[in-house]
């Protein structure tokens, strides 16, 4: 079967892989890949800066962001609630095996050692592929009808976490958050932009491209009753100047300056989340007697945040029904490309304009 794969740390080396078609494991669900999303990650391990193929592999089959229909249920499973057809997305991340507390409780997105495996990303082949074979406790079932935009799964959980984390990190004090700032309009920051304001929240959405009716990002955060800026229009740093007190900040920009900037302009109170890696290196000059008055004398929490375990893609599929409900078709309108699995290569290329694009796979 088909398999779009990598040579991990060569620079463009992305091919189509033929792969044996994965048997029906004892105890696991076999599933037909129907479409799987590209992510900033993707690029990444295609650029060679990340990615790592399994032990014995000199490849590593991509693909991360996956929505599937379970082809066949193994024996041993009759009464596991799974059923041939349902729809489903896997999580990543798979726990180490290191006697780790946080692994052995289903919380590998926390894990200690760095010793976890990650499909289609580190040490275990992805869902860039026809079929694949996974047990049931990292498969989560998604309702038919959410079948048009079921693939924004793992990035929605991804954000669930964030935000969740934001949330429980607060209870540290009487936490009614007003105002939120999102750092970045890609599918991390328009999902963060969609949750925030179905949290309520006054939300500002700040990127690189001027607003406007021709850039569906701008369109997408308006039509939540968020508000676009340009950060060609507007300096990140000072925004709260502008805005007010600031007390939830999401970073999805994928650039460790705008990190730096987003801090700057935090609340007094606030929390912010910073869930975008830049690789490279990258030295600035920041003003760091500014920024740890403000840590300090303003009580604030920046904080990292990283991949999502089950609960986090439960969430999403809960958050689901009430965004779908307030802004009908806000979800499926992210999904700006859909190619076959055979057109790869141009769906790996870079669009300004472009939210997520999706490969299709299978057929059903
Ligand atoms: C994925 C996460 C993963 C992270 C680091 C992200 O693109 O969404 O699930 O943990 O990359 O590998």
């Amino acid at each position: 079967m088909k398999a779009v794969a990598i040579r991990p740390g060569q620079k463009n080396s992305v091919f189509m892989q033929e792969i044996e078609k994965p048997e029906v494991v004892p105890g696991q669900l076999l599933i037909r890949v129907l479409e799987t999303g590209i992510c900033g990650t993707d690029l990444e391990i295609i650029n060679g800066d990340f990615g790592t193929a399994p032990s014995g592999a000199d490849f590593l089959v991509l693909g991360h962001e996956s929505f599937g229909r379970v082809e066949a249920v193994s024996p041993g499973l009759e009464n596991s609630g799974w059923q041939p057809g349902d729809y489903v997305v896997c999580t990543v991340r798979r726990p180490c095996h290191d006697h780790d507390p946080n692994c052995d409780s289903g919380h590998s997105d926390m894990c200690l050692t760095g010793n976890y495996t990650e499909r289609g990303i580190k040490d275990q082949h992805g869902f860039m592929t026809e079929f694949y074979s996974e047990y049931p406790d990292f498969a989560i079932k998604v309702p038919a009808s959410y079948r048009p935009w079921g693939v924004l799964l793992e990035p929605t959980a991804v954000v669930e976490k964030a935000i969740y984390q934001s949330y429980k990190i607060q209870e540290r004090l009487d936490f009614e958050p007003k105002r939120a700032v999102v750092l970045g309009a890609g599918p991390i920051g328009l999902l963060a932009t969609f949750l925030l304001r179905d949290r309520g929240l006054e939300t500002f959405t700040i990127a690189h491209s001027l607003g406007g009716p021709t850039n569906p990002k701008a369109v997408l955060t308006e039509r939540v009753g968020a508000t676009y800026l340009s950060s060609q229009e507007v300096e990140v740093e000072h925004l709260d100047k502008m805005l007010g007190n600031i007390d939830i900040i999401i970073e999805a920009s994928g650039s460790s300056e705008i990190v730096f900037q987003g801090m700057a302009a935090l609340g007094p109170n606030g929390v912010m989340s910073i869930t975008g890696v830049e690789g490279g290196h990258n030295s600035l000059a920041i003003d760091a007697n500014r920024l740890n008055h403000q840590l300090v004398m303003g009580n604030q929490v920046v904080f990292g945040s990283v991949n999502a375990n089950r609960r986090y893609f439960e969430m999403g599929v809960e958050s689901w029904g009430s965004l779908e409900k307030k802004w009908p078709g806000a979800l499926s309108s992210m999904i700006t490309r859909r190619l076959p699995i055979e057109d790869f290569q141009t769906a790996f290329g870079r669009d300004r304009n472009n939210i997520k694009t999706v490969l299709q796979i299978g057929a059903e």
